[in-house]
C-alpha cells in the first residue's frame, strides 16, 4: 500500500496539535477529551502523552461507522456512551477523520446538549472534498485529498488499525 504519512510525520504533527491546544486554554483549566472508538484510540494515546502542561482527564464514545464498506451510510447510531457527564467541563472530542462531516455533526449536538463550558473537535485527518454538512474542526492534523485511508487507528472492515503508519488503500 502507498504510505500517505510516515509515523515520523503524524508524531511531529501532534505535538504540534498538543501546544495549540494547551496554548488555547487558561493555564490551570483542565480538559476533558472524549475520544471516539475505535478510530480515534491511536491519535488519542499519542495526543494525551504529548499534552505535558495540562490536568487531562479522559472518557470515551463509540458510534457507528462504514460496516465492511468503504462508503458512508449516512446513519449515525450510538454504541457506547460516556461514563460520566460534560457539565462545565472543557470538553475536546478526538476523532480519526472527519469525511462527510455527519458523524461530526451527530456527536458534537449530542454533547452540547451536556451543557460542557467548551466544546470543540480535534481530527487527525480531513477529507473536504468529501463534506456534505459544514461542522466545525478547531484542530486538524492533515487535509488529505478523497482517497481512503487505513492504519494509525483507521480501519478497512475492522483491518490495518495497527499500522504506525496511514496508507492508501488500493482501488478505491
Ligand atoms: P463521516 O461521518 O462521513 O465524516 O465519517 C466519519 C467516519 O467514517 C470516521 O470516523 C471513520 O470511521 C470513517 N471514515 C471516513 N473516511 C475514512 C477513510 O478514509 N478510512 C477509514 N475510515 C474512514
Amino acid at each position: 500500500m502507498e504510505v500517505l504519512l510516515e509515523s515520523e510525520q503524524i508524531q511531529s504533527r501532534i505535538r504540534e496539535l498538543a501546544a495549540a491546544i494547551e496554548r488555547d486554554y487558561p493555564p490551570g483549566e483542565e480538559i476533558h477529551l472524549v475520544c471516539v472508538l475505535k478510530g480515534g484510540f491511536m491519535f488519542m494515546a499519542d495526543l494525551i502523552r504529548a499534552m505535558t502542561g495540562t490536568r487531562v482527564t479522559l472518557d470515551f464514545i463509540a458510534v457507528s461507522s462504514y460496516a465492511h464498506s468503504t462508503r458512508s451510510s449516512g446513519e449515525v447510531r450510538m454504541l457506547k456512551d460516556l461514563d460520566t457527564g460534560l457539565e462545565g467541563r472543557n470538553v475536546i472530542i478526538v476523532e480519526d477523520i472527519v469525511d462527510t462531516g455527519l458523524t461530526l455533526t451527530y456527536l458534537q449536538d449530542i454533547l452540547r446538549a451536556r451543557a460542557p463550558k467548551t466544546l470543540r473537535t480535534a481530527c487527525l485527518l480531513s477529507k473536504p472534498s468529501r463534506r456534505l454538512v459544514d461542522v466545525a474542526v478547531e484542530y486538524v492534523g492533515f487535509t488529505i485529498e478523497d482517497r481512503f485511508v487505513v492504519g494509525y487507528g483507521l480501519d478497512y472492515a475492522e483491518k490495518y488499525r495497527n499500522l504506525a503508519h496511514i496508507a492508501v488503500l488500493d482501488g478505491q
